[in-house]
């Protein structure tokens, strides 16, 4: 990607996955309009005021046009271009109920961020990356989705999540497809179990599972595991790749007799 090219979007960025995203892309000389739902102030302040000018935070709700939109505003006003889209903000439902049980409000609260808030930022970041002069790859811009394990795994007891994730996997089918003849490159990662805040509420469940070996490596994930990944998919690596699923999951998603 060139030096005058590296203008990315992270949302979730104050979360796990995001922040390390966050870091990765700074640390690979990229500028980033970091947005997440937590407020500037306090933890969130001392995460990102470190970062100086590479850094502009948003706070703002994904599932919100407004956000959406002044997010988008932000980042071309400060940076003047968006080459790189990373989908990362996401939530589990707030409380596990059996799909027997599922309420239509936490169906709504969890499609309405992980599924329709990535649908139409993507829809609104990719029409101004339509914009953008392709660079010497003859790109104009990536964009990279976190889905999930979730999106091919069923969990009974989250299936809005599961849901959500499946329709992510779609999106970034449906956004490569449309947009591989324009120079903008749609892919997606599904990270196994990651140590982070979502993951929090369940790490005693995990690491007895882990510890049965239902991941082969063994351990657990660690942002910056899906960090390093990212960057491999928006930094001109793999600049012939669009549409791609990359499972980083420790090999959970072997199936093993
Ligand atoms: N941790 C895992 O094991 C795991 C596995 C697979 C996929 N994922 C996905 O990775 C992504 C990052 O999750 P994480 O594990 O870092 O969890 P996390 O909870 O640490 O981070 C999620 C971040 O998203 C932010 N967020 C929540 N709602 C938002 C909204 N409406 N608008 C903007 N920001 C919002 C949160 O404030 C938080 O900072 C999520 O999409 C999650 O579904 C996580």
């Amino acid at each position: 990607m060139s030096e005058y090219r590296k203008n990315a979007i992270v949302t979730g960025a104050a979360g796990g996955i995001g922040y390390a995203t966050v870091k990765r892309l700074i640390g690979a000389g990229f500028t980033v309009t970091a947005m997440d739902v937590r407020p500037y102030e306090g933890e969130v302040m001392a995460m990102f005021e470190n970062f100086g000018e590479d850094a502009t935070y948003v706070a703002g709700n994904l599932a919100e046009e407004f956000s959406r939109q002044q997010l988008v505003d932000t980042a071309l006003r400060v940076y003047g271009s968006i080459d790189v889209l990373c989908n990362v903000a996401g939530v589990a439902p707030k409380v596990r109920r059996d799909i027997l049980e599922m309420t239509e409000e936490s169906y709504d609260f969890v499609m309405d961020i992980n599924t329709r808030g990535t649908l139409f930022l993507t829809q609104a970041v990719a029409n101004r990356m339509l914009e953008q002069e392709p660079d010497e790859n003859a790109v104009r811009g990536y964009i990279v989705n976190i889905s999930s394990c979730s999106a091919y795994t069923s969990s009974p007891s989250r299936a809005e999540y599961c849901i959500s994730k499946a329709g992510v996997s779609m999106i970034t089918k449906l956004f490569a497809d449309r947009l591989a003849g324009e120079g903008i490159l749609v892919n997606e990662i599904c990270p196994g179990i990651i140590a982070t805040g979502m993951t929090a509420v369940v790490k005693e469940k995990y690491d007895r599972l882990i510890e049965d070996g239902l991941v082969p490596e063994g351990r657990w994930g660690y942002p910056d595991d899906i960090a390093k990944a990212v960057l491999s998919l928006c930094d001109g690596t793999l600049a012939y790749t669009t549409g791609q699923s990359l499972i980083v999951d420790g090999g959970m998603h072997i199936r093993r007799l």
